[in-house]
């Protein structure tokens, strides 16, 4: 066991060491830590959710009327009729033939990205992309690029040159990145794809619910829905329950329900989260204007920490704030900590070296005080702490 004891060790010499800490919901955008109460702005119940009457009266609707499991893989006797009602919605809401669903964000990205492309394929991905998208890559054995953020010119370059001497190629990116909070230039990505042979997939795990017309996504704002060959994305976010969904092709999710491990060897979502989806789903059209309020909190937000002339990155409800060192990152979140404000400090891998930031997600639940009461403590933070550039 020394081995553990080195690792643990290490991890904590680097301030890189994860503890785990017990919450409880404490009213609208705040949390319980040890008794004490805390402004949250560590969850991605962007909309506000998690916990709304909405979805707790169609969570319990599934719950009373299928039981507390679906007891089997889709494959086998857990395929509920709940389940095949969300896939329409899903379908219908993202503007493509089929939707299939996953236990999780993770389990979708994996699963579909290693039935996708094997050993004779080659996978083009945002550098920056989640761990679950680098994970399903390297569990289908293709041949992988990783392209500069957002970089379309070195997407090309790596293109141009290695696309010709694989079977098919595969573009996967982001829509919304979830440490950066800036967007993926779905257009010109969709034109490469086009002109290059490719495979097109879009993980819009943290813009589905906030971003576009409808809630739908990057893929909808840009009105780019069909010609996106896979369109991920998850409940567990914006959307207040849990899971996630791929909506494509009929063809291609026929394909999918065949040869997708995670969907086959793992048993089906829980009705009660089912039917918490669905009402998540139908919230974005029942109250279009919680997007609206969100991004507007965001943006004020933002000028806040601007006028204190921060770092900050992105451009929607996700505001990370460049700090670097993993210390003084760790620093920062402690002296907000300390302060009542709970904004978690990102550092490798989860971001990359010398890159720590604190993260801030912005929800319909924090009222402007909030909003200030943060920025304002941050800004203290910030003055009491050396930044090594
Ligand atoms: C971009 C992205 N994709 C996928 C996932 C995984 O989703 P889930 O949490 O449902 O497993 C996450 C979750 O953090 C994410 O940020």
């Amino acid at each position: 066991m020394e081995w553990i004891d080195a690792y643990l060790d290490e991890r904590k010499k680097q301030h890189l060491l994860r503890t785990l800490k017990p919450l409880r919901p404490a009213g609208p955008g705040r949390v319980y830590i040890n008794d004490v109460e805390y402004l949250n702005f560590s969850s991605n119940d962007y909309l506000g959710l998690a916990g709304h009457p909405r979805l707790r009266e169609e969570s319990q609707k599934a719950l009373n009327e299928y039981g507390t499991s679906s007891s089997a893989s889709r494959l086998m006797s857990g395929d509920l009729s709940i389940h095949h009602q969300l896939e329409e919605m899903i379908a219908d809401f993202m503007g493509k033939e089929k939707a299939i669903l996953f236990g999780s964000g993770y389990l979708a990205n994996i699963g579909l990205i290693s039935a996708l492309c094997d050993r004779k394929d080659v996978i083009f991905s945002d550098r920056l992309n989640h761990a679950s998208i680098v994970d399903g890559i390297r569990l289908s054995g293709a041949r992988f690029f990783r392209f500069r953020h957002n970089d379309l010119n070195h997407l090309e370059t790596l293109i141009k040159k290695e696309r010709k001497r694989y079977k098919k190629a595969l573009i996967v990116t982001e829509s919304l990145f979830s440490m950066d909070g800036d967007m993926a230039s779905v257009k010109e990505m969709v034109e490469l794809k086009e002109r290059y042979d490719a495979l097109f997939m879009l993980d819009e795990a943290h813009a589905v619910g906030v971003i576009g017309e409808k809630g739908a996504g990057l893929a909808e704002k840009y009105g780019l829905t069909k010609k996106i060959d896979i369109i991920m994305g998850t409940f567990g976010k914006a959307l207040g329950s849990y899971g996630a969904y791929a909506a494509a092709s009929a063809r291609l999710i026929d394909y999918c329900i065949n040869r997708v491990r995670s969907f086959i060897y793992s048993t089906a979502l829980p009705p009660s989260v089912t039917g918490a989806s669905i009402g998540g789903i139908k919230m974005l059209t029942e109250e279009p204007a919680r997007r609206s309020i969100l991004l507007e909190k965001a943006k004020y937000f933002r000028s806040l920490l601007k006028e204190n002339h921060l770092n900050i990155m992105g451009n929607a409800q996700i505001v990370p704030v460049l700090v670097g060192e993993n210390y003084n990152a760790l620093n920062i979140s402690n002296r907000l900590y300390e302060n009542a404000i709970f904004a978690l400090a990102m550092r490798p891998p989860t971001v990359p070296a010398g890159k720590a930031r604190i993260r801030f997600s912005i929800t319909c639940n924090h009222s402007e005080d909030d909003l200030k009461k943060a920025a304002d403590v941050l800004k203290h933070a910030f003055k009491q702490i050396p930044i090594s550039k």
